[in-house]
């Protein structure tokens, strides 16, 4: 009963049929996909794998999909222990038992793990053992710069005598196992180095996306209490050059004041932005990395950890104003990433994959990284803005590296879309096989211009949902195996059973909608927040007792597709990006002259949502221009600049009830100016502030 619904319709599928019309005209419930043709829903669009994908494919039909499903929903301990002891290499076995797991927050502490007793390494995955295996010539890296023209590649050979220069140099300055390691950079192969440096010695290093402020950099420094903080000098995005030296040294200055001082800024001097003699530098705490890396030995010795070893912490955004610290261990993390990149595009030896995210985010680490390497795969690190110098990068770089998998975000499809086909059609794009999307719903329209003009109506697209929590992928298509629907995630990966509740936790059947849950625990799941196992459970396992709350809507159609419909918590996602409105309101209440805010997500045609924050001044402060900028620099120096608030409306008072709470569903709709589905304001503690924000909403 845990298999996908869909399980009696799609067995009359034949996912082999010749023809996509002639195997959509098989469902008989479906109406065939005739691009225009109107459609009684988005229900009802599918698109068929074609013969000649499946035919190659990975999992060919949704028959070997359910066979191995129900294998892995069945037996967990068998399959995914078959797995990793196939295709990794342990030191040492496991113990007896392949995982233990409470997941029910009645019973006691929530404790997940996997391949507990386990010996391995996860750089010694991702390098060694595939260049035992034969690749150690093979191209493991073609980065790309900011700038057309300037390129470099890595063989997984070069690339572990890199990593293993880092290594030696992290464990000469005392870094052991355990310890934390903050990386602050951009999109350089030295970001990829330096999270495999950090997992070849067991030291835990934490990716801060180099577009985070000062203060939230210093914030996660004084969590995690690094030994060193891994950075550059500056960086060129697009025309502009960012000093990232400069937000580090104001970070470790407000670390200092926070009682944690960091002894080494191991910096690296990227030249095409900016020469060392015009870097700002403190003697005695800052060393240039290519004074130091490079002096040491291209070998180093493997550090062995235990499967339940931390690999990494990664902080993200919740409902409350403090950024939670992911917590990532090895082994199951490792086979979950390994595993989910292999099925979900469909992995062969010769693709060239390349994946838009940065690695300060979830998705660079499964799937720039960790993922990807550990499949020997050659991966496109692009250091630079997708738009830059014009809307056609992307499918420059794709010719020019004869790009098969091509993994992105939909605010970016939704922005090249905005800009032309042009730019898309004047390149080649035929070395593409495979389409990803993730970071929030694809809408059908951005869905079908990817597929039809970048894709060129060839490539699957598989529409990865899933979350720095799970580690990997969790509802995604398996390209060739099932039709798709644009617009849907489809169907759960091996190992994991969605479930979909309603507000008291009930189980829905069938068709269906409510809150995303997951029951039983899959290996990529992350094991505790840093520091705070109460709020770990609080957040994820008290809401529904028995389930992981994942904080999405979601439904399930009559097929049993899955439909990711946003957040349900109070985090929006903006461009794919994660902020909590409680960081964006405390940023914006630190000013001084603001006496409250609330914030609240709005539709954004390109980023999917855009930030919308109501503001009351302090008395005696007036509305002004001058103090909308400064409210939005507030928000830029605490956060950074993509969390910058796109509308700041004045609010002389907040829609609250009588007991102080505010009314964000009031707000959201005077922010989307759905003045007429305010619904009932009756149980306000003043409803004439509803009245007065309306009056206000062009000011
Ligand atoms: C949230 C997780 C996971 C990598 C990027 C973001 C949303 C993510 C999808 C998708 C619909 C999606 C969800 C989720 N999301 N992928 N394919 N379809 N929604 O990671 O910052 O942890 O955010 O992103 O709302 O909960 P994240």
């Amino acid at each position: 009963n845990n298999l996908p619904p869909t399980t009696a319709h799609f067995r009359h599928v034949d996912a082999m049929a010749p023809q996509p019309s002639a195997a959509a005209a098989k469902l008989s419930h479906l109406k065939a996909v005739v691009s225009g043709e109107a459609l009684a829903s988005e229900d009802d669009d599918v698109v068929v794998p074609s013969h000649e994908f499946s035919r190659q494919a990975l999992v060919p039909s949704m028959q070997k999909y359910l066979e191995m499903y129900k294998a892995s929903i069945e037996d967990p301990a068998k399959f995914w222990s078959g797995i990793a002891s196939s295709e990794f290499y342990w030191k040492q076995k496991w113990g007896d038992q392949v995982y233990s797991e409470n997941i029910d927050a009645r019973k006691g502490n929530i404790k997940i793990e996997w391949f507990k007793g386990g010996i391995t390494n996860v750089c010694y995955n991702c390098l060694d053992r595939n260049i035992d295996a034969g690749l150690g010539d093979k191209i493991a890296i073609y980065w790309e710069s900011n700038e057309p023209g300037f390129d470099a590649t890595l063989t997984y050979s070069q690339l572990l005598h890199r990593v293993c220069q880092l290594a030696n140099y992290l464990k000469s300055i005392g870094v052991r196992k355990g310890d934390a390691v903050v990386v602050y950079l951009p999109m350089f192969m030295e970001l990829p180095i330096t999270m495999l440096a950090c997992a070849r010695i067991g030291a835990v290093h934490s990716v801060v996306f180099a577009g985070f402020s000062a203060e939230s950099l210093a914030q996660r420094i004084v969590d995690c209490k690094p030994k060193v903080v891994i950075t550059c000098n500056a960086v060129k995005r697009g025309p502009k050059t960012i000093h990232l030296k400069d937000i580090v040294d104001a970070a470790l200055i407000e670390s200092a004041n926070n009682g944690i001082s960091v002894d080494v800024c191991l910096t690296y001097e990227n030249q095409s932005a900016l020469k060392r003699e015009s870097t700002k530098w403190q003697k005695g705490r800052d060393v240039w990395w290519e004074d130091v890396v490079p002096k040491y030995p291209t070998s180093c010795d493997v550090e062995w950890v235990d499967a339940e070893d931390p690999l990494f912490l990664l902080y993200t955004s919740g409902s409350t104003g403090k950024p939670k610290g992911v917590l990532h261990t090895t082994g199951g993390y490792m086979v979950y990433a390994a595993t989910t990149f292999k099925y979900a595009f469909d992995y062969k030896d010769s693709d060239v994959y390349w994946c838009t995210a940065d690695c300060g985010w979830i998705t660079g680490h499964s799937y720039v990284t960790y993922g990807p390497m550990l499949n020997g795969a050659t991966v496109v690190v692009f250091e630079g803005a997708p738009n830059y110098p014009d809307p056609g990068r992307c499918w420059d770089i794709v010719d020019k590296f004869k790009v098969t998998l091509f993994y992105t975000a939909p605010t970016l499809v939704r922005s090249l879309m905005r800009d032309g086909d042009e730019y898309v059609t004047r390149y080649s794009r035929k070395s593409l096989r495979v389409l990803g999307s993730v970071g929030e719903p694809i809408n059908p329209t951005a869905w079908r211009w990817f597929f039809n003009v970048i894709g060129g109506s060839r490539c699957p697209i598989s529409d990865t949902w899933w979350q720095t929590e799970t580690g990997g992928f969790m509802i995604t298509p398996l390209p060739g195996a099932w039709p798709l629907k644009p617009g849907s995630a489809t169907f759960p990966f091996f190992g994991v059973q969605p479930v979909i509740v309603d507000e008291k936790g009930v189980e829905l059947d069938g068709e269906c909608s409510g809150y995303l849950c997951v029951k039983n625990s899959w290996p990529g799941a992350f094991r505790t927040l840093y520091g705070d196992h109460e709020r770990y459970e609080t957040t994820y396992f008290k809401p529904f007792p028995g389930y992981y709350f994942t904080g999405d809507g979601c439904r399930r159609d009559k097929d049993g597709y899955y439909w990711l419909t946003g957040r349900v918590d109070d985090v929006i996602n903006v461009s794919g990006h994660r902020i909590g409105t409680a960081e964006v309101e405390s940023a914006l209440v630190s000013h001084p002259h603001c006496a409250e805010a609330a914030v609240v997500g709005v539709e954004h045609e390109v980023k999917g949502q855009s930030i919308y924050a109501f503001v009351t001044p302090v008395e005696g402060i007036s509305y002004s221009d001058e103090l909308r900028k400064s409210l939005v620099l507030t928000v830029r120096q605490q956060i950074g600049a993509f969390a910058a608030p796109d509308k700041i409306h004045w609010a002389p008072g907040l829609p609250k009830t009588r007991s102080g709470k505010i009314m964000r569903r009031i707000l959201r709709k005077i922010a989307s100016r759905q003045l007429d589905e305010l619904g009932d304001t009756s149980t306000l503690a003043d409803p004439g502030v509803v009245d007065q924000l309306i009056q206000l909403a062009d000011i």
